[in-house]
């Protein structure tokens, strides 16, 4: 079971219709990027989950073998692969829920932005294809930078006319993963019964865990609070520095994808107490975009969670507002990218 925040249900809910058997939910996934070092564990992970009818599987090139394989597993997802643009709009069609882990990822020695170059082209083009093929599904944007891909993904929604705030996420599912582990670790706590949210982004200081609002409540020492922090801030790079140039989380990170899917589907299928932190279009601050704690409903983000931000640490109060400058660039670069290729 990949749990979510707050919600610690270990069945899948079914669809029940009246005077018929209930039926398990049936909804079609698509992954852009499935060939990929999270995409191929990630397709393994969503064909496990009986919340999918479909799975449609993309990339440019090597996913035929990736579909070939996970279609053997006898769970009921349908797998079918799409090769390369000219295939793109048929593996859209009809999709409730598109995760787009595709592009580059870091070596040593990079920072996040350092993959804008490369990747803010493919997220750009990715999401025109989802404008004009599915502009009703959730988008899930895993592509680093995600501080800048979801305000480009935001960019070209708006042009194409079908922005909604609502069903466009950032995915940082993966920070509160391992606030939680760490957290559990440090307090030898059930890892079953810890919950931290993390505000702000997904690269280094915008990632603000506040641990000061972790569940259940244990108290940190100042000492412990800033290595916490620290090591939460940094596991990105940590796990890059140990794979020494072979890329960066994959397996971890298709853990937290298929956890956000999977809340995404249980809020679609009326699920009415799913919470999950995400980088999403928001008033809790000044900047534009935050990751905060929201409700997932069946249109989306249901409400912003203000709470968390509210009676901070000293600690943590410094630590929002230090964030803000680099965020707010980082947001701002994402929509000139799109704003200046008009
Ligand atoms: P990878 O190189 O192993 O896989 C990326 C895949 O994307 C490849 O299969 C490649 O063919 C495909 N791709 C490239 N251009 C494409 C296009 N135009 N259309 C479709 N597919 C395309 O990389 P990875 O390790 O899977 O990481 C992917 C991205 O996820 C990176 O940008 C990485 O930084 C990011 N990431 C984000 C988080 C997060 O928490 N949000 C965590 C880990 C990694
Ligand atoms: C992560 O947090 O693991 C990802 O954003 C990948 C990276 O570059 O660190």
């Amino acid at each position: 079971p990949l749990q979510a925040t707050n919600t610690q249900r270990p069945v899948p809910k079914l669809r029940s219709a009246k005077h018929h058997a209930p039926q398990a939910a049936a909804f079609k996934v698509a992954v852009l990027g499935a060939a990929g070092g999270i995409g191929q564990p990630l397709g393994l992970l969503l064909k496990m989950s009986p919340l999918i009818s479909d799975l449609h599987l993309y990339d440019i090139a090597n996913v035929k073998g990736v579909a070939a394989d996970l279609s053997h597993c006898n769970t009921p997802a349908n797998v079918a692969d799409f090769t390369g643009p000219a295939e793109l709009g048929n593996c859209l069609k009809d999709m409730d829920v598109v995760v787009i882990p595709a592009g580059v990822p870091r070596k040593p020695g990079m920072t996040r932005d350092d993959l804008f170059n490369i990747n803010a082209s493919i997220v750009k083009a990715l999401v025109e294809a989802v404008a004009d093929n599915c502009p009703e599904a959730f988008i899930h944007i895993i592509s680093n930078p995600v501080n800048s891909t979801v305000p480009i993904a935001a960019e070209v929604l708006k042009q194409k006319g079908f922005y909604d705030p609502k069903k466009l996420f950032g995915v940082t599912t993966l920070d509160v993963v391992r606030a939680n582990t760490f957290v559990a670790q440090k307090k030898q706590l059930r890892l079953i019964d810890v919950d931290v949210p993390v505000v702000g982004g997904h690269a280094g200081i915008t990632i603000l865990p506040l641990l000061s609002k972790a569940k259940p409540f244990v108290g940190f020492t100042d000492q412990e609070v800033e290595a916490l922090t620290v090591r939460i801030q940094n596991a990105g790079t940590e796990v890059v520095e140990a794979k020494a140039g072979a890329g960066s989380a994959t397996l971890s990170m298709a853990y937290a994808a298929a956890r956000f899917v999977e809340s995404s589907l249980r809020a679609l299928d009326g699920d009415s107490e799913v919470y999950e932190c995400a980088f999403v279009q928001s008033e809790l601050t000044e900047l534009p975009f935050f990751a905060s704690r929201i409700k997932l409903g069946k249109r989306g983000v249901q409400a912003v969670i203000s709470d968390d931000l509210q009676g901070l640490t000293e600690y943590e109060a410094k630590a929002l507002e230090a964030l803000k400058p680099e965020l707010k660039a980082s947001i701002e670069k994402g929509i000139a990218f799109v704003q200046n290729q008009k």
